[in-house]
């Protein structure tokens, strides 16, 4: 008998569905998995079995599991008290770090996860502009409160037409109303984002998007879209807000608005930032953020908020991530792997294309072209994905399904180019037996 079941079985009589968090069960395998220890990119599970981690604690250890950077820097923090709900020195060096090394940041705030982060932007965007709405884009992910989990894993059939998406809900128990302060646009179409701004520019508070759509697996907005989100919102006084929580650090230093060379007004960010530790920011020009209290009058504070611990490991991660050479290793393990398991793919004779821009991609199976939204992404062969997801894993590399469209994987700065290796080889053994004619 497995550990792993055991463990699920004994975590289902008191955790409710066995988890902390709902998508934690992977859909590939019918459980979440339960791992014993883990260093590098390497994790055991309580059987003992050792995986490559391609999922990466869903993006959260870029450096990779238990890095000594970032572990002396909590060892620190609590040798010191790590007291809690008071400001200290660390506070102030992390918001300058990343002022220094995130375009649009003039003004920080620290908070717990990527849902804090989103919701306190939009509260914010609400509270500068004095208007009501959010335009969002169909598919794009920007946590769970009930401001944005709208047209989130909306099922193909019940997209709706492409120019007025169904505000799908993303969970029941949403308040009523809630959908009509939502604008759903398709992503990359520029056309479509020029018409709602005709119909709501003068009520729209802010655009909140994924700069990198990289929830439907990696999705590179394409110039025009870009350009014109940015152009649309500055000359109609409409915040545009990247939501970074996923691709902030991923495959340069100052994130996806450095990447694209688009500044927002305000950013979200999070997983990589706290370097596996629970930190979200949010941030950008001084006079929009001069509106929190106590400058202005709108509310931002917790308890945990910046907590000691997650600040020093912040601030040991993102110096990490400015190592001279961190992103030439990063973007040098990407090539390998995307084209590693391209080729792989098509030596099985198996339909799937690899996205991917620095440590996160995505794996797309049946698709023809190169997807360009959500609309596109949703028509995948999931079957297909899921068949490959539990093969990697019984040949000891670890994908996360979280359920819905395309998912996104990744790595973290430990693999090094032989782990890299090592894993195309166990997964070169995956799509054999999970492809073959007899599978
Ligand atoms: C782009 C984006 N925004 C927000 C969130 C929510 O972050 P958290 O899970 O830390 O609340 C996520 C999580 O995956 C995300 O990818």
């Amino acid at each position: 008998m497995s550990r792993v079941i055991d463990q699920y079985q004994k975590a289902c009589q008191s955790l409710a569905g066995g988890v902390s968090s709902s998508t934690r069960v992977n859909r590939a395998v019918g459980h979440p998995m339960y791992f014993d220890r883990a260093a590098g990119c390497r994790l055991w599970d309580l059987d003992g079995r050792e995986y490559i981690d391609l999922c990466t604690s869903h993006g959260a250890t870029l450096l990779g599991h238990g890095d000594a950077r970032v572990r002396q820097a909590v060892e620190a923090a609590l040798e010191r008290g790590a007291a809690c709900s008071y400001e200290n020195e660390q506070h102030a060096a992390l918001a300058e770090l990343l002022c220094d090394v995130i375009p649009c940041l003039e003004r920080v705030r620290f908070t717990g996860s990527g849902t804090e982060a989103t919701m306190h932007c939009i509260r914010l965007a609400r509270a500068f502009t004095g208007r009501q709405k959010i335009l969002k884009f169909e598919g794009n992910f920007h946590g769970y409160h009930d401001q944005v989990m709208f047209a989130i894993g909306t099922p193909a059939d019940q997209l709706g037409p492409e120019d007025r998406p169904n505000p799908y809900p993303g969970s029941t128990g949403i308040a009523a109303g809630l959908a009509d302060n939502v604008v759903i646009v398709p992503y990359n179409r520029v056309d479509l984002l020029e018409q709602a701004f005709d119909q709501h520019a003068h009520e729209l508070a802010a655009v909140i998007g994924e700069p990198i759509y990289y929830n439907a697996g990696c999705i590179i907005p394409n110039e025009e879209f870009i350009t014109a989100m940015r152009e649309l919102t500055a000359h109609n006084g409409v915040l545009l807000i990247f939501d970074e929580v996923l691709s902030a650090f991923r495959m340069g230093l100052g994130g996806a608005q450095e990447y694209l060379g688009v500044m927002p007004d305000l950013c979200t960010l999070g997983k990589a930032v706290g370097g596996g530790y629970p930190l979200s920011v949010f941030g950008g020009r001084r006079d929009i953020m001069d509106r929190l209290m106590p400058t202005g009058d709108c509310q931002h504070s917790g308890t945990y908020n910046g907590h000691p611990v997650v600040v020093a490991a912040a601030l040991a991660a993102i110096n990490a991530y400015r190592q001279p050479g961190f992103y030439d290793h990063i973007h040098a393990v990407a090539n390998l792997l995307y084209d590693g398991l391209t080729q792989l793919f098509a030596k099985h004779g198996v339909q799937a294309s690899v996205h991917g821009l620095g440590a996160r991609f995505g794996i797309y199976f049946g698709l023809t072209g190169e997807p360009r939204n959500y609309r596109d992404a949703v028509q995948h062969q999931r079957d297909h994905m899921l068949r490959f997801i539990k093969a990697a894993i019984a040949h000891g590399v670890y994908f996360h399904d979280y359920g819905g469209a395309a998912c996104h994987h990744g790595f973290c700065a430990a693999m090094t180019i032989a782990d890299a290796q090592e894993a195309l080889r166990r997964l070169d053994a995956a799509i054999a037996t999970s492809f073959s004619p007899a599978s």
